[in-house]
This record gives C-alpha cells, structure tokens and sequence, in this order.
C-alpha cells in the first residue's frame, strides 16, 4: 500500500471533500426538524456539547486511523489492531448500507422539490403547496422512481471513483450552497418572528428536552458529521502526512455545524412569522426543509424565483456527496477484502442498496405493511425505523469502539505522532482522556440508560 493510493490535492480539497461528507441532508433536513420536536434550545445545547465533547475527537481519531493504515475501516482496524478489530469496521459497513438505503429516498425528494420551484418560478407559487405533501409521500411510484434516480446518480460517481470529478465540484458547489444559505439566513431575520423563533432555538430551557432528546442529540452528533461507520478512515487514507489531524478536524467539525445551525435559524424564524405555517408542517415535520422554505423563497425573497430552483440543486448536490461517501464505504470494503473489481464491487452493493431503498419508499403510506412497521417509540415506518437504528444505536456503537481502539489499543506514541504533537502536551493529555473516558462512558451510559430505563422515552 503506500504510492498509488493517491492523496488530495491540498489540505482545501481533503477539507471540502470531507466536509462534502458531513454536510448533507443530516443538516439541512434533519437538524431543524430534530431541533423542532425536541424543545429548540435544549436540544441545540445538547447537540453543540456532543459536537465538542465526542464529534471533535472522534473525527480526529477516525482520520488517524486511515491516514496512518493508508487503509480504508475495514483493513485499517485489522492492520492496525488485529483481525479481531475487523468487526467494528463490518459494523461500520452495515451502518453505511442502511442509511444509505433511506438516506437516498429523502434525497430524491430534492429532484422533485427543484422541479417544482420551476414550475411555481414560471407559473406562480399555489397557496395550498405545502398541504400537496402528504399525498406526495404516500405516492408509491414516484417515491420508487426518484430514489432510483438517486441511486443511479451515487452509482454512478462511486463506480467512476471519488477522485477529481467530487473533490472538484465540492470546491464550486460547496461555496455556492453555504452563499445562499447566509442569503436565506439574512432574509429570515428580517421576518416579523425571527426575535421569538431565534429565542426558541437558541434558549435552552432543559425542562422542554425530552428525555430520548440525549440520544437523539449525540446520534445526530455522529450523523452529523459522518462519524461512527468509517467513512472519515477511508477519506483521512489519503489524507498527505504533512497535514495537522487537529485543525482539519476542526475545520469539518466546524463548517457542518455552522450549517446546521444556520439552517434551523432560517426555519425557526419562518415558522414564528408566518401563521398557520407550524401546522401545515407538523403533519410530516420530516418534509420541513422541503414544505417551509419554499414559502420564504417566493413569498419573502428578493431574487427567491430564481434562487429557488438553484438552492434545490445545491440540496441535491450536498445530498449526493454523502452517498457517494457511504457507498464507497460499502464498495471499498467489497474491493479490500473480498477482492471485487471497483465496477462489480459498486453493482453489487448499489443493488443491494436500492432494493432497501424501493422498500423504504414504499414506507411513507403507499404500502401499510412497510408504513406502520413500528419497532421504536414514535418512530412509524421503515424509514423511519432505520434511521432511528442507525444514528442513534449502529454509529453510537461504533463511535464507541473507535474510542476504545484509538485511546487504549493505539500506542501513545504512536497516536501523538500522527497528530504531530508532543506526548506531554496539554492538547494531548485532553484528547486521550477525551477517548479513552469521557466518550465511552458518555456513550455507553446513554445506550445503556435507554436501555434499561422504559420510562425514558
Ligand atoms: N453526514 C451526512 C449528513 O449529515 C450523512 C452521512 C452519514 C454521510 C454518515 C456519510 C456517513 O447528511
């Protein structure tokens, strides 16, 4: 291994590649409905100390681990602990392949958003859009054919290798989506309620967290930022040795928060301006990135006819430069270590992949059974099911074996030399202590008191 593996142009490409990972429809969909049911400020407090406490660390470890195995999950554990670690790279690769089966409906819901903001751009935004949601869901077809789409799509780049195509239009599009979320933003808060819905966000009051709002914070933490499944391993293998592991870290961990948070300030303030908007949404909160903000485009935006289609491309292209991340850790794991070529390797696990995508569209109300699958409290649906699995019980576990690989199997030595930081340091001693106690007590304990506690939830 060595050579060939290939590194990214400069520390900006690793950054944006890997921060093209994190930032997707985890932020833009998920966070601001996640905020909204989970009693706004308390649950943004909860997120931001996950981030800080597990998110930074964890990043900074995953990417340890590849740069210095120049392996993606799988091999690198192996190589760098034993074939007995192998396991929690499998998990990993589980965890990629069932959020990828769902990840993909949600992110076809974006080709459908942009075709209709061309419609309403050119023929006038219709009073009773948002209430045309429901019926949209529960559409059996087009769910199947736009998450096919998608599919594709992912498919399609993974089997062409991640190489310069994303790296490069990661550094067009990326900038341009962050350009129009502060436009929305500045738009947003000028709205008669921003004051009352930034309040909302922003203030935490703990008595309005749900006590599954821990959970849901740190696994959000984790999705978030793509950790927990390996991903960042196989992106930090071809990270170039002279790079500091800390201040990229950083730089990911803080470009997706930054997104995160500005994309529930936007929703926040519309739902507290707008009346009887909170009530069109709370019948499908997960459709708010796609239900509430066209109304701030074309009732409130200057220039929104026109931004309008535009941002849904940008939501698209966010979404895909996630797939792609969670289908190359499915497909390197097939190329490393059962041998496939790319191309097989990239059919075979797509079509795995989309046949758990087509039942997870038909979850939405087209077909009852897969509809009203119920496994976790409040969580209707097979889509619904694997994303609560996946990001707050698989990445939560493999987070946690991260923790313990990187702070107690890992050689000191060794971990502060792929830091490049002395032994004794401060920022050290705090990173060590950070993963060898803090992150799997914190996790563990969380998994264990929703475990055991019924009354939890
Ligand atoms: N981080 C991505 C998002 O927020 C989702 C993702 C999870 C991507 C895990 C890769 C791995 O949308």
């Amino acid at each position: 291994m060595g050579g060939h593996r290939g590194t990214w142009g400069s520390q900006a490409g690793f950054i944006l590649a890997a921060a093209g990972s994190a930032v997707g429809l985890g932020n833009l969909w998920k966070f601001p409905y996640l905020c909204w049911e989970n009693g706004g400020g308390a649950f943004v407090a909860t997120y931001l100390g996950a981030v800080v406490v597990l998110g930074l660390p964890l990043m900074m470890a995953e990417i340890l681990v590849g740069r210095r195995a120049q392996a993606s999950a799988v091999p690198a554990f192996a190589a760098l602990g034993g074939p007995a670690w192998s396991w929690l790279g499998v998990l990993g690769v589980l965890a990629g392949v069932v959020i990828l089966a769902y990840y993909t409906v949600i992110a076809g819901w974006s080709i459908r958003s942009f075709v209709l903001c061309l419609e309403w751009s050119f023929g006038g935004y219709p009073p009773d859009a948002g209430a045309r949601f429901p019926a949209f869901l529960a559409d059996g077809p087009q769910q199947v054919l736009l998450t096919t789409v998608f599919s594709f799509l992912t498919a399609f780049v993974v089997y062409r290798g991640v190489g310069a195509g994303i790296e490069r239009a990661s550094k067009v599009m990326m900038p341009v989506l962050f350009a129009i979320l502060l436009y929305l933003l500045v738009t947003a808060l000028r709205l008669p309620g921003a004051g009352e819905g930034l309040r909302h966000l922003l203030e935490p009051r703990f008595q309005d967290l749900p006590p599954q709002g821990v959970l849901l914070g740190v696994g959000q933490a984790f999705f978030s930022l793509s950790l927990g499944l390996g991903a960042m391993v196989a992106y930090g293998s071809y990270l170039s040795p002279q790079e500091r592991i800390g201040r990229t870290a950083a730089w990911v961990v803080g470009l997706d928060t930054a997104v995160a948070l500005i994309a529930a300030m936007v929703m926040f303030s519309l739902l507290h301006s707008i009346p009887g908007l909170p009530d069109r949404v709370s019948g499908s909160t997960v459709a708010m990135l796609f239900v509430t903000l066209p109304e701030l485009f074309y009732t409130q935006m200057p220039g929104g006819t026109i931004l309008a289609p535009l941002f849904y491309v940008l939501v698209a292209f966010a979404a895909l430069t996630s797939t792609i991340s969670l289908g190359e850790v499915a497909t390197s794991y097939l190329v490393d270590r059962r041998n496939l070529p790319r191309g097989r390797a990239t059919i075979l696990s797509a079509s795995v992949i989309w046949v758990g995508s087509v039942a997870c569209a038909l979850s939405l109300g087209a077909v009852p059974a897969l509809s009203s699958l119920r496994v976790f409290a409040g969580k209707e649906g097979l889509l619904a099911t694997l994303d609560h699995l996946a990001a707050n019980w698989m990445l939560p576990l493999g987070g946690l074996g991260t923790a313990l690989f990187v702070g107690w199997h890992l050689p000191a030595a060794a971990v502060a030399s792929e830091l490049g930081i002395r032994e004794g340091s401060p920022a050290f001693v705090l990173f060590r202590w950070a993963l060898r106690v803090v992150a799997p007590l914190a996790i563990l304990g969380l998994l264990i008191l929703v475990l055991t506690g019924r009354d939890l939830s």
